[in-house]
Parts: structure tokens; sequence; C-alpha cells
């Protein structure tokens, strides 16, 4: 097969060579924009004059018919082409001739590739988003489900005070909305059409970029085709992004192995998100979750992969940034799956009420309650702390469970604030009722914060 390039060459490239420089085994999956992308192109080519009425129409139903076999799959790419424009060029070729060689008429591998990768990033950052809310929508369904559940809440994995397990999954919810406002916000940088930038100096060829960037519903046009081409920002910050969602989906999928395990047993996760021991029969393990856990490190390599890759290339364009392709489809297809595989676990989690409460079984959790219930009488907090240090100390040291088993008077020993109103704080329900700010944990802010949730993911 002739090279693209091969005009001023003498000898073939060396196998290695072929071998070594080639990308269409991953970047086929940008042909759907290629081609997309070399249909406005060849429309530009016509409004600019350069392609006549019956070229253009034959042009643009031949990449049609492309499209068509790339949806069911018929598409031929050829082994032997260097990357995905090479394939998708010599396609066109086997349907319109020598026609075909008109339409890289303006424009560069350099430039083509970026418009790829941002048409794919466009469509996988709106992918992600919608990920990210069905992931939300999993955890208003199973918060809702168990609305009235309380469980620990954890600081350094040991109890701490009790909270709403619905506040427990909003957290996660206020977590990926700022993932959305990331991808968002990196959409706008994505948005803008690389074309008319050529190799580096833009052509001579009149083309209007404006117009091409209508046609591929871009918002913006590159202002500067040096930067145009060597720019990989975008996928940077797509990276950076993705790296905070695993992130966030590998603390999800932490704390949901840990609470399943047979220690916690708080939660159960659906068997058809487990797999089993080749060896130990009975096992049941959470193998999906500790892959998404374990899938994070690999997002953020390709974040400083790319990166790595920027960090010393002198402008424009040079080969290396072929490699920006494997980090990015592997990120992007990666916390998609993750994603996925969440909003289905989460959906079919069952929370363990009966161990909620004996996990709750503890007074030390209603610790803070006291000493801001001492506060309250007058004691200044932090004497209320060290008396209430002092209190679990004491009950620890004597082997006296309970804090209910103390009288009044055996209390004051320990503050002449106690009065008899003391022991009502004993219960969980009152201890989560308590709580007065806006983002406590308060049953009444939680409901109106679920509330607020479904309206806004509906
Ligand atoms: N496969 C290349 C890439 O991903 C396409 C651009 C090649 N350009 C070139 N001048 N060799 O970057």
């Amino acid at each position: 097969m002739k090279k693209l390039w091969g005009g001023i060459f003498q000898k073939d490239p060396d196998v290695l060579t072929q071998e070594f420089t080639a990308s269409l085994g991953f970047d086929r999956r940008l042909a759907p924009y290629d081609i997309a992308g070399s249909i406005a192109h060849v429309k530009t080519l016509y409004k600019a004059g350069i392609l006549k009425r019956d070229e253009r129409n034959r042009l643009v139903s031949a990449l049609e018919r492309l499209t068509v076999s790339l949806r069911r799959g018929t598409f031929q790419f050829h082994p032997e082409c260097e990357d995905v424009h090479t394939a998708v060029e010599y396609a066109l070729g086997k349907k319109v001739g020598t026609l075909a060689q008109k339409l890289h008429t303006g424009r560069s591998r350099n430039d083509q590739v970026v418009l790829d990768m941002r048409l794919y990033s466009k469509d996988a950052a709106c992918a992600l988003i919608g990920g990210v809310c069905g992931l939300q929508r999993s955890l208003i369904a199973v918060a809702q489900r168990y609305n009235d559940v309380i469980i620990p809440g954890y600081t350094h994995l040991r109890k701490a005070q009790p909270v709403l397990f619905a506040h427990y999954c909003l957290a996660y919810c206020e977590m990926l909305e700022r993932d959305k406002a990331r991808l968002n916000d990196a959409l706008k940088r994505i948005d803008v059409l690389p074309m008319g930038s050529a190799a580096l100096a833009g052509t001579s060829f009149a083309l209007d970029s404006a117009y091409t960037a209508r046609l591929l519903g871009f918002a913006r046009v590159s202002a500067n085709s040096i930067d145009a081409v060597s720019d990989r920002d975008f996928i940077i910050e797509l990276l950076s992004a993705l790296s905070i969602t695993a992130m966030h989906l590998s603390r999800l999928s932490e704390d949901l192995i840990l609470y399943s395990s047979e220690e916690f047993s708080l939660v159960s996760i659906d068997e058809r998100f487990c797999t089993g021991s080749s060896i130990m029969p009975h096992k049941i393990n959470p193998d999906t979750l500790e892959l998404v856990r374990g899938s994070a490190p690999e997002v953020f390599g390709s974040l400083i992969t790319v990166l790595a890759l920027m960090k010393g290339l002198p402008l424009s364009y040079n080969r290396d940034l072929q490699n920006d392709k494997k980090a990015l489809f592997y990120s992007c297809e990666c916390v998609q799956t993750s994603l996925a595989l969440c909003a289905k676990i989460v959906a079919t989690l069952t929370v363990n009420k009966k161990r909620a409460g004996e996990m709750l079984a503890d007074e030390r959790l209603l610790a803070t309650d006291i000493a801001e219930y001492l506060t309250k009488k007058g004691c200044p907090f932090r004497e209320a702390h060290r008396v209430v240090g002092a209190l679990f100390r004491e009950l620890r040291t004597k082997r006296r469970t309970s804090l209910g088993s103390l009288s009044l008077k055996e209390l004051r020993k320990f503050s002449r604030y106690f009065e008899r109103d003391v022991f009502t704080l004993l219960d969980v329900k009152r201890s989560v009722s308590c709580k007065e700010t806006a983002s406590s944990t308060n049953p009444v802010r939680v409901k109106r914060a679920l509330t607020r949730w479904k309206k806004a993911l509906s």
C-alpha cells in the first residue's frame, strides 16, 4: 500500500518502523469522528469553491455510507493503514476512486487528529456526566429506601457519632455533583474547533472555519494554529476530572467492601456483583468493587502519562502526542464502566437494620452530645469535654458498660452541671434529631435534602 507521505522516500519503512508507529490498533475508536469531521471538511471545501457540487455530493454520500458500515460493524479497517485517518481515506478511495485524493486539501493529520480527539472527548464527557447522574439516582433511591436507618458514623475508622444512612449516601451525591461540575467545565475548553490550522501554520485555502464549527456543533474556533495542533490541555483537564471521579468511586468501593465484610455486616452486596474463589468453596468476594478501587490508580497514571508526555515537547506537533490516546480511551472507558457498576451495586444494596442497631449500642457514640449538653447547662466546652472523657474512662476501667446504670449522684461527682434530663440523651434517634445546623444529619434537614436531590435529578 502506498504511504500518504511516500513521495520523497526511496526506501520502504523498516518493518519495526511500521509496527512501532502504527496506531490503528487503538485509534480506530476515532473512526466515527474522523468521518464526521471529513464530511464537514468536504462541505467547507465546497463552500470555498475548491470542490465542485458534484464532487461534494459524491464524497459526502460515500462518507455517509462509511458511517453506516461502521455502525453495522462491516467497515474494513485495512490492516496496513498506519492510523485511523489513513484507513478512512483508504476506504473512501475504494468507494469514489481518485476523487478521494481531494479530501485532504487544506488540512493535515495534525489538526485532524485534534478534531477527532475533541469530538471523542465531548461525547465521552457527556456520557460520563450521564453516568454520574445514574449513580446519584441510585444513591438517592437507596437513601430513600432506608430513610429511617441510623448507622454509626466513623472518623479514623473508629465509631464517632450516629448519622442517618441517607445522610451518608448524600455525602457521595455531593462529591459526584462536583465531579459533574468539573466535567462541564472541561467541556467548555474541549468545545473548540482546530480545523483551519492544518500542519501548524494554517492554509492558503480560504476555508471558513466558523462554518465548519457550526456544522460540527463546536462553540468556538481556535485562535492560533500553532496552539491548535500542539494543545492537549483539554485531555489533561478531562483526565484530571476523571482522576477525581475515580478517587471518589474508589472511596465508595472501599466503604462498601468494608461495610459488607463479616465483621461489619452492615450492608450486603448483591451476588451478581461478586465472584468466588477457585479453592475456597464458601467465598463470595466483592471483586467488582475491588477492581473499581484497583482501577483508580490506572486512571491517575493516565493523567501523569499525558502530563509527562507534554512537559518537554517543543512546539508544535510531535509524534509523541500519538500516545495521548491510549491514556484517554482507557480512562474514559474505565470510569464509565465503574460508574455503571457502582450504580447497579448501590441500587441493589441491602442495609441490615438489625445489625445497625447492634452497632449503635455503644454509648460512646453519644459522648459529644453529652459534652454539648453540659455546655448548654453552663459548663465551658473544654471542661465538658474533659468531664465526659473522664466519665467514659471510668466506665471502661470499672467495666461498667452503661452510663445509664449510673445514678445522677454518681454523675454529679464528675460535674455539677449534670441534671436528671441527661438520661434522655441516651438515644441515637434523639442524637440525630438534636443536630441544629443546616448541613447536619438532622432527619428534617436530610429529608429536605433528599427532596431537593430528587427534583434536581429528575
Ligand atoms: N496518529 C497520529 C497521532 O495520533 C496522527 C497525526 C500524525 N501526524 C503526523 N504528522 N505524523 O498523533
